[in-house]
This record gives C-alpha cells, structure tokens and sequence, in this order.
C-alpha cells in the first residue's frame, strides 16, 4: 500500500452532521495508541500490537499522510479512515486502485458513526479523484465491517483465502 501521492492536502477539515474528519495531529497520539492495541478492534485484522511497543514506536503525529482522516466526535477521536492506493494486492482486480480501510473505538460502535464518516471520506475522495473506482478487502467473517461495505456501496468482486481466513474484496464504482 502507498498513500494516495500527489492531491491536495490537507483538505480544510469535513464537516458531517455529528462528526469532523481532519488529518492527524499530535494530539491524537493517545487515542492512536488505544486503537491499534484493542484486541476488540483487531478481532479480524491480525491480532492487536502490544501497548509498550506502540509507546515506544508511535511517531509524534501518527498516520500522516495524504488520505489519512481521524474522525473526531465531541473534539475527541473515535476513528481513523485510511485511502490508500493498493500497489501491491493479492488480487488483480485491486492492484493500483484506491483503497478504503477503517477502525474505530469500540465504545463508537453502533451509532452510525463509521457509516457517516466514511461516506464523508469518499465524498472528498469523488471530488479529488473524480472516475476511480475503490476497493476495500475484509474478512467476510466481520460482519460489522461487511454490512459497513453494502451501505458505502461496495460490490464483491471477489471471496478470496489469504491470512488464514476468508476475505471479501469489494469495489465501489464511481458515481457517472
Ligand atoms: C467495522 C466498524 C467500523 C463498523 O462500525 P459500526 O459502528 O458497526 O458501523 P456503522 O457506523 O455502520 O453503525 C452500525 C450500526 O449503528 C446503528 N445506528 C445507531 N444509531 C444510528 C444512526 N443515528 N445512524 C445510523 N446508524 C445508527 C445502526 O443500526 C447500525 O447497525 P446495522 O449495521 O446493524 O444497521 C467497526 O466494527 C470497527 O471499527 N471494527 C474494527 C476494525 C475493522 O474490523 N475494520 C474492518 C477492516 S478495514
């Protein structure tokens, strides 16, 4: 995965009905280290990375690079969206397009929240990269995740096996 390279950025932060989503600061840094270490949120990703060695390794402003929003509620973090241009996919069908990724904190979960803040995002990713399409991989297992995807719009493309578990790649075409 690279980032998305050469559009402008940062864009002036997004406002939704209950949510902004900006790019990262160093603010976030605590919040950064809570979700990549929750078990809870890493349930389908590969397992969580332990708390000390994020302490550690967390640079001062995480994940800033173009394509990289924190959603924030109430002025605190809740979430992170991640657009990346998918480089090098096991699919085919994926190499070289855009790629949405999310997590959010367990205690944001079941509000709609994820919903909001990624129609958010790929509102401003139309409007910056008007004609791509994009693609998102999970495992079909994650149900949360798979019903986030139908409501995005995403279409399976593809089931496929890859990290000891099945995963559904899905692409959402872009609006004509
Ligand atoms: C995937 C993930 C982001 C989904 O979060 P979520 O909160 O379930 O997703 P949504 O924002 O779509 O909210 C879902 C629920 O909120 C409920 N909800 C409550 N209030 C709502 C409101 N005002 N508006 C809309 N929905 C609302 C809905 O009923 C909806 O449930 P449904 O899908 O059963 O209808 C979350 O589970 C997560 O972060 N998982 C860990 C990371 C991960 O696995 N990422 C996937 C790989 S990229």
């Amino acid at each position: 995965m690279s980032d998305l390279g050469h559009v402008p950025w940062p864009p002036e932060p997004i406002r939704t009905e209950r949510l902004v989503l900006r790019e990262p600061e160093a603010r976030d840094r605590t919040m950064f280290a809570e979700l990549l270490a929750s078990p809870e949120v890493h349930t389908y990703l590969g397992g969580p990375r332990p708390r000390d060695v994020l302490e550690r390794e967390l640079p001062e402003v995480p994940e800033r690079w173009p394509g990289s929003f924190v959603v924030e509620l109430d002025g605190a973090m809740i979430g992170h969206i991640l657009l990346r241009r998918a480089t090098e996919h096991r699919r085919p069908a994926a190499v070289g397009k855009a790629d949405l990724g999310y997590l959010f904190l367990p205690t944001a979960w079941g509000h709609g929240y994820a919903a909001e803040a990624c129609a958010a995002a790929l509102g401003w990713f139309d409007a910056t990269l008007p004609g791509e399409p994009v693609v998102l991989t999970t495992q079909s297992a994650n149900v949360a995740s798979m019903r986030l995807a139908a409501k995005l719009g995403f279409s399976e493309v593809e089931r496929f096996h890859a990290w000891d578990a099945e995963q559904w790649l899905g692409m959402r075409l872009p609006a004509t």
